[in-house]
C-alpha cells in the first residue's frame, strides 16, 4: 500500500496536469468576494484530489478550500489548495501550485506542494527530510536580515483593512529584496529549498500552509506567529524562515506592531501631494 506522502504525490501531479490543461483553455473568472477570484480549474483540481483521497481513505477528512471536504471526525485530516495563486492562474502567470498537507492527531506529518510550470515536486514527511524532485533541500544559511531575501503576500479579502504594507516598508528598507509570488505554498517551499530566507504574510488559510510548513520543518527551518507564539493553523499570521534569522525576523515585526518605525513611508499625508 502506497504512503500517505505517495498518495499524495500521485494525486498532487495528476491535479498540477489537470491545471495546465484549464491554462491553456483560459477559463473564465468568477469573483468569490470582492477581489478574491475562482475559476472552474480550481473546482476541477478540487473534485480530482478530494475524490482521490476519499477513495484512497475513506475514514480521513478533508478541510478543501471550495468546500467539497468532509469532516470525518478522523485523527487524520488532509488540507487541500486545490490551486494556491488563483490570481495568478487567471491571468496566465505562471506562479501558481496544488497544495496537499495532513495532520495527525493535531501534528502535521507530510505535505506536498507541486507548481506544474516548472515540473516541481516538493515533499516533506515528518522526520524524514523535504525533498523537491527528489532531491534533498534545505533552508538556507543567510544569518541577517541586511543579507537576506524575503517574501510576503497580501490578502485578497478586507483589503481596505490590510496593514501589511508598513511591514513591507519597514523590512523592504532593510532585506536585499522582497518578493511576493501570490502564491503562498510556493514561498513556503522556496523558504525550505533556500531560495528565500523568509516569509511572512497575514490572514491565511489552514489549505493555503498545511504542506509548506511540514517542508520548512523538515529542511530545517522555523516557524511561528508574527508575535513568535506557537503557530496553529488558524493563528492570524506567520513567520517561516530558516531559523538563523528567526529572533531578528520578530523584533524587526515587532517593532513594527509597537509603532517604532524607523523609516517612515515618505509623502503620505492625506490631501498632500506625494512628493519623490
Ligand atoms: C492566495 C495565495 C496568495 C496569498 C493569499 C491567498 P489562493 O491563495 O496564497 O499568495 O497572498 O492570501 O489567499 O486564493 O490563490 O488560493
Ligand atoms: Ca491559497
Ligand atoms: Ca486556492
Amino acid at each position: 500500500m502506497p504512503s500517505y506522502l505517495e498518495s499524495a504525490t500521485e494525486i498532487a501531479r495528476e491535479a498540477g496536469e489537470l491545471l495546465l490543461q484549464y491554462l491553456e483553455k483560459r477559463p473564465a473568472i468568477e469573483i468569490k468576494g470582492e477581489q478574491d477570484l475562482v475559476t472552474e480549474a480550481d473546482r476541477a483540481s478540487e473534485a480530482l484530489i478530494v475524490g482521490r483521497l476519499q477513495q484512497y481513505f475513506p475514514s480521513h477528512s478533508v478541510v478543501a478550500e471550495e468546500g467539497s471536504g468532509q469532516d470525518r471526525k478522523s485523527e487524520y485530516c488532509w488540507y487541500v489548495d486545490p490551486l494556491d495563486g488563483t490570481t495568478n492562474f487567471a491571468h496566465s502567470y505562471p506562479a501558481f501550485c496544488v497544495s496537499i498537507g495532513l495532520e495527525h492527531r493535531g501534528e502535521l506529518i507530510a505535505g506536498v506542494v507541486y507548481d506544474p510550470s516548472r515540473n516541481e515536486l516538493f515533499s516533506a514527511e515528518k522526520g524524514a527530510g523535504a525533498y523537491c524532485n527528489n532531491r534533498r533541500i534545505r533552508v538556507s544559511k543567510t544569518a541577517s536580515i541586511s543579507e537576506s531575501l524575503l517574501a510576503t503576500g497580501f490578502p485578497s479579502r478586507k483589503r481596505h483593512e490590510d496593514v501589511n504594507v508598513y511591514f513591507f516598508h519597514q523590512l523592504g528598507v532593510k532585506a536585499h529584496g522582497i518578493r511576493r509570488s501570490g502564491s503562498a505554498a510556493i514561498d513556503l517551499a522556496y523558504v525550505a529549498s533556500g531560495r528565500q530566507d523568509g516569509f511572512w504574510e497575514f490572514g491565511l488559510n489552514a489549505w493555503d500552509i498545511a504542506a509548506g510548513l511540514v517542508l520548512v520543518s523538515e529542511a530545517g527551518g522555523a516557524y511561528s506567529d508574527m508575535k513568535g507564539e506557537p503557530l496553529h493553523l488558524n493563528s492570524p499570521h506567520l513567520i517561516a524562515d530558516n531559523g538563523l534569522l528567526h529572533e531578528e525576523f520578530l523584533a524587526s515585526v515587532g517593532a513594527v506592531f509597537e509603532g517604532r518605525i524607523h523609516t517612515p513611508i515618505p509623502g503620505l499625508t492625506p490631501g498632500a501631494p506625494v512628493r519623490y
